[in-house]
């Protein structure tokens, strides 16, 4: 199948790393996709399920932090359930500014709009380079091509940025030191809602170094939406994933069988449980499975922080969660080996946690 879909290409595999998917989106009058982007065609397992609309769980921040503690006991509550039912959920009263939130959108789409030459700067060769400009997930194992331009940036313990646009730096800093404070929050709430320590969680994954990573994505407009993927299913690596979007939907999450499709509220950032925090509970909180689709309308672009544990620091499920009727599930494994080998593969349904599973388990 891959040899035939080369075949009819007439870019070698290194040339089709180079360029990003906006230039070749927005060259000429593009009626359909090139073969490369066919997600159809892809080895990944397409994962047919039906996709729906559905409410999803809204976690009410001002009441963890500032409410009483009847209240913050039934927040507490409802993220145990978020995260067990769900894996995701939308954070409301989060008090990080309007301004801002569209501030960070803003300074993204200026880095996309700037010259392939000035993007191709920061090409990374390897997972850890702390600032990686490029398209597709890793176009040196991407079988299928995916309708995606991203830019990757390490913002934490040691920050980075790339040099242009100018106001990127001053931005990116202030709106993920203040997504760090509200992951803090909910990290502890998560903790306890486990029925751990409120601190366990943070000791455990020494998230006061915890790495940090700014993702941008962008998705051009698809002239054949229906075809092409914007970032298949996968599950993020770190602890707790925040998203925000422009106005333009794509992100799904599946749940109970379905896709079901993000509709957040105006100024909401959304949240979903990633793989070291199911390592962490040892199951009992699962990293959800969620994809981008493309549109033929409007481009999008999303964020995503990665919030993770310290790159050092070995992970292991929680002691006080294993007992004889729940065995422990995985193994551990620094965040920095787990984080090598879910980059330098394919993005492929949930196989790196496969990587730490127990066999028993
Ligand atoms: C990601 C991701 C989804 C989106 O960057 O890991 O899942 O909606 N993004 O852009
Ligand atoms: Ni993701």
């Amino acid at each position: 199948m891959a040899a035939s879909i080369l075949a009819e290409e007439p870019f070698s595999p290194r040339e089709r790393g180079r360029g990003s998917i906006k230039e070749m989106a927005e060259s000429g009058n593009l009626t359909s996709i090139p073969t490369h982007y066919n997600f159809l065609q892809s080895e990944a397992p397409q994962l047919p399920y039906p996709v729906v609309t559905e409410d999803i769980p809204t976690i009410d921040f001002n009441l963890l932090v500032n409410g009483t503690p009847d209240q913050r006991s039934q927040v507490v509550r409802d993220l145990g359930h978020a995260c067990s039912d769900w894996g995701f959920f939308m954070v409301v009263n989060h008090g990080i500014e309007e301004r801002l939130r569209e501030g960070a959108l803003e300074v993204c789409r200026d880095f996309f709009d700037l010259s392939e030459t000035e993007k191709g700067k920061y090409v990374g060769r390897h997972v850890l380079d702390p600032i990686r400009s490029g398209t597709s997930f890793n176009t040196l194992v991407d079988t299928v091509f995916y309708w995606r331009d991203f830019i990757k940036v390490f913002v934490h313990p040691a920050f980075y940025s790339p040099e242009k646009p100018a106001d990127f730096r001053d931005v990116s800093r202030e709106y993920c030191t203040r997504i760090r404070a509200l992951v803090k929050d909910l990290i502890k709430g998560i903790s306890e809602s486990l029925g751990l320590e409120p601190c366990y969680l943070e000791k455990a994954s020494e998230l006061e170094t915890g790495l940090q990573i700014l993702v941008a994505n962008l998705y051009p407009r698809c002239p054949q939406p229906e075809l092409a993927m914007g970032i298949p299913p996968h599950s993020d690596h770190g602890l707790l994933t925040v998203l925000t979007q422009n106005d333009v939907g794509g992100l799904q999450v599946q749940h109970n069988g379905k896709w079901v499709i993000v509709n957040p509220l105006p100024n909401s950032l959304l949240v979903n449980t990633a793989d070291q925090l199911e390592i962490l509970s040892n199951g009992k909180y699962k990293s959800v499975l969620h994809r981008a689709v493309v549109n033929d309308q409007t481009a999008r672009i999303s964020i995503a922080i990665a919030n993770g544990p310290s790159l050092g620091k070995a992970i292991a499920p929680a002691p006080q969660l294993t007992d004889g009727e729940h065995p422990q599930t995985f193994r551990e494994m620094t965040y920095k080996e787990y984080l090598e080998f879910q980059q330098s593969n394919r993005l492929n349904g949930k196989t790196s946690l496969d990587l730490v599973r127990l066999p028993n388990a």
